[in-house]
């Protein structure tokens, strides 16, 4: 019996269409601008989020990296969330591969960073002793938090806040097609205000492999030369790019179906005795927990419900677990896993009250 796994959308494999475009796709060698597969990719993702052009990289991390490296010189800062994904799990990248400072602050409730918090940490460049505030990173939507959507206003708002300053804006925006389903707007709302975005093809979109780096002619021309530099310039690469604009075609139109299972799924866990659900689910991540009633911790529940139902979950805390819906979780398998949660926890309950 395949797994049900709800670790990641990450672990979403390829359609069956993306199999056959990857078999057919025409390539050539993209170092040399030859591969016409990955070429029609980049137009593709610069006209979805409103860029002059575009960069098929490897990965989120290295999209986030080279977009860092692009827009920073060794010294400058980077102001950023203290639980965005750049600062906590890219293994210091930004620092160690640019030199590139980062100042962090807090990131609110809402998944935003304060407005008056960015400013505060901006530097006073007529201190000699200061580094130069250069980048405001900014992850939308916020995945630790709940992967909670930030609105077009709240761009527009940072936007005008840089250009007082004079600073840049970079998007992680991994999952940024999830963002603008949940908000119901047009993801350019989203990435007009910012300098440049990236966003993930191989997560709920469903991709094997893959991110696309998104900015203007110039930002990309040098991006490119720094993916390059970091090994990244890849030759036959419209095999992966054949599923990437499938990706982008079709799989962003239908994340609605991936959030209607995660609230399914948070509905469903929210009737059992023992669990409590930790944040509002907005996209396709449901944050939960289990309370002191239950005589298992995560770990506990986590391996039963491997063991015997063959079904996969997150761990993020001693208690706490988060799960996450992706194209290959449909409604009736949500079923299955609340369906196992309330077996494993029940039993627990029946049995104190024998
Ligand atoms: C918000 C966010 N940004 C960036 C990344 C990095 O993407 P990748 O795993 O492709 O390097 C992830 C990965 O899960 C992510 O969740």
């Amino acid at each position: 019996m395949d797994s049900i796994d709800l670790r990641s959308d990450t672990v979403s494999w390829p359609t069956a269409e993306m199999r056959v475009a990857m078999a057919n796709a025409e390539v050539g060698d993209d170092v040399w601008g030859d591969d016409p597969t990955t070429l029609r990719l980049e137009e593709l993702a610069a006209e979805r989020t409103g860029k002059e052009a575009s960069l098929f990289v490897a990965s989120g991390t290295m999209g986030n990296l080279i977009a860092i490296l692009t827009h920073c010189k060794p010294g400058d800062e980077m102001i950023t969330g203290r639980r965005a994904h750049t600062f906590l799990h890219e293994v210091g990248g930004a620092a160690a591969l640019g030199g590139v400072h980062p100042c962090t602050i807090p990131v609110q409730p809402d998944g935003v960073l304060d407005l008056d918090d960015i400013r505060a940490a901006i530097r006073d460049i007529s201190d000699m002793h200061n580094p130069i505030t250069r980048l405001i990173e900014i992850e939308n939507p916020q995945g630790d938090l709940g992967s909670i959507p930030l609105s077009p206003d709240y761009m527009r708002s940072l936007r005008a806040l840089c250009d007082e300053y004079g600073l840049l804006i970079h998007m992680d925006g991994a999952r940024v097609f999830n963002a603008a389903t949940a908000l119901g707007c047009d993801v350019r709302e989203l990435t007009a205000p910012v300098d440049s975005v990236m966003f993930c093809l191989s997560k709920g979109l469903c991709a094997p492999i893959g991110s696309m780096l998104c900015g203007s002619e110039e930002f990309i021309r040098r991006a490119r030369r720094i993916r390059k530099m970091l090994g990244g310039g890849m030759r036959q690469v419209g095999i992966l790019a054949a599923a990437g604009i499938i990706a982008i075609e079709k799989m962003t139109t239908r994340l609605d179906e991936d959030h209607a299972n995660a609230r399914r799924l948070a509905d469903g866990l929210d009737g059992i005795e023992g669990i409590q659900i930790d944040l509002p689910v907005e996209t396709n991540m449901v944050f939960f927990s289990l309370d002191e009633t239950l005589p298992f911790d995560a770990v506990g529940l986590r391996d039963r419900l491997e063991k015997d139902y063959n079904i996969k979950l997150c761990i993020v805390g001693e208690r706490h677990f988060r799960a996450v819906t992706h194209y290959w979780i449909k409604a009736q398998t949500v079923d299955t896993v609340v369906e196992a949660i309330r077996e494993q926890c029940n039993a627990v309950h029946q049995g104190r009250g024998q």
